[in-house]
């Protein structure tokens, strides 16, 4: 009992009292977070390093999927087969712009298996932190930007990569996309796939320079993370959160705009689209 009482005395001498009350789910926590930091930050000391490259190729798997946790490839397993054949819609060579390349393991890669032969790409991303006030705390992709361009360059600088033999044009560019969007010329794009920023202003000024780009005899508007149809409450629910990326189970800034831009939209899975025709904007090809 005597040496109970000096462990003690000697315990909040040194200031430890805190760390013996300290419950050990608390300090395995602790433990976690800083076992997820620390593989962040050798994950990004890797990256662009060839052993990377030797590891994927060995075990076949997305090393990136392990070390960080917010997807690399954020095309959804569910939205792939959607997205694969509406981009696959063209049998002559098309001009597509892709808004949101992230990694370029998602939607890119997936245009580069489709497109014809023949065909440009050009796809735009900001890669700087775009989280609002209120996402900050939460939001992970911000810090991963940089790590995100460098994967993308490597996508986009290596011959064919993820387009067989097929020789498709290949445009990166880094730049607000509504600032590249201003310098297009109309009719000149039959395809436009957006997935950038998911709030408000951005993705309804993407979509009314869109509607000025496509080609009105015939083309594609497509997007990602509609994961519900607009009506006339979910509409209402979304406009008050629209400093909110994700809310109650959808995007509003992506709903709302979505919802004003278009009578109707088809959708599976999150993934959305529609035809122009002639100048009209319709759901049936
Ligand atoms: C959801 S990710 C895109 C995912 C990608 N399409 C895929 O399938 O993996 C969104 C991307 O939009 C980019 N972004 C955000 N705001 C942007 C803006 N204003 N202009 C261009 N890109 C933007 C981000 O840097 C991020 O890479």
């Amino acid at each position: 009992m005597r040496s109970i009482n000096r462990l003690r005395i000697l315990i909040e001498k040194y200031g430890l009292l805190a760390l013996s009350k300290m419950s050990l789910r608390h300090l395995r926590s602790k433990i976690v977070k800083y076992r997820v930091k620390f593989s962040k930050v050798i994950f990004f000391y890797l990256w662009d390093k060839p052993i990377i490259e030797i590891f994927n190729h060995i075990f076949r798997i997305d090393i990136s999927k392990i070390l960080i946790t917010v997807n690399a490839n954020q095309a959804w397993p569910a939205r792939v087969n959607a997205q694969l054949e509406v981009f696959g819609s063209f049998s002559n060579p098309i001009s597509c712009l892709e808004i949101g390349v992230w990694f370029g393991k998602g939607s890119t890669s997936n245009l580069l298996k489709v497109l014809p032969s023949g065909s440009t790409l050009i796809s735009v991303d900001k890669w700087e932190p775009y989280a609002s006030e209120l996402d900050k705390k939460t939001s992970e992709m911000d810090y991963l930007s940089t790590l995100a361009a460098h994967s993308a360059l490597n996508v986009f600088s290596t011959p064919n990569r993820s387009s067989g033999n097929r020789n498709i044009e290949k445009v990166l560019v880094k730049a607000d996309s509504v600032t590249l969007m201003k310098k297009l010329s109309e009719e000149s794009f039959n395809l436009v796939y957006i997935d950038g920023s998911h709030y408000y202003p951005k993705v309804s000024q993407e979509i009314e320079h869109t509607k000025r780009i496509v080609k009105r005899n015939f083309a594609i508007i497509s997007g990602d993370d509609l994961e519900v149809l607009p009506n006339e409450v979910n509409l209402l629910e979304a406009a008050e959160h629209l400093d909110q990326d994700f809310y109650n189970g959808y995007h509003p800034g992506v709903l709302l705009a979505v919802g004003e831009a278009f009578v109707e939209v088809n959708m599976v899975n999150g993934f959305w689209w529609v035809y122009c025709k002639n100048g009209k904007f319709t759901t049936k090809i």
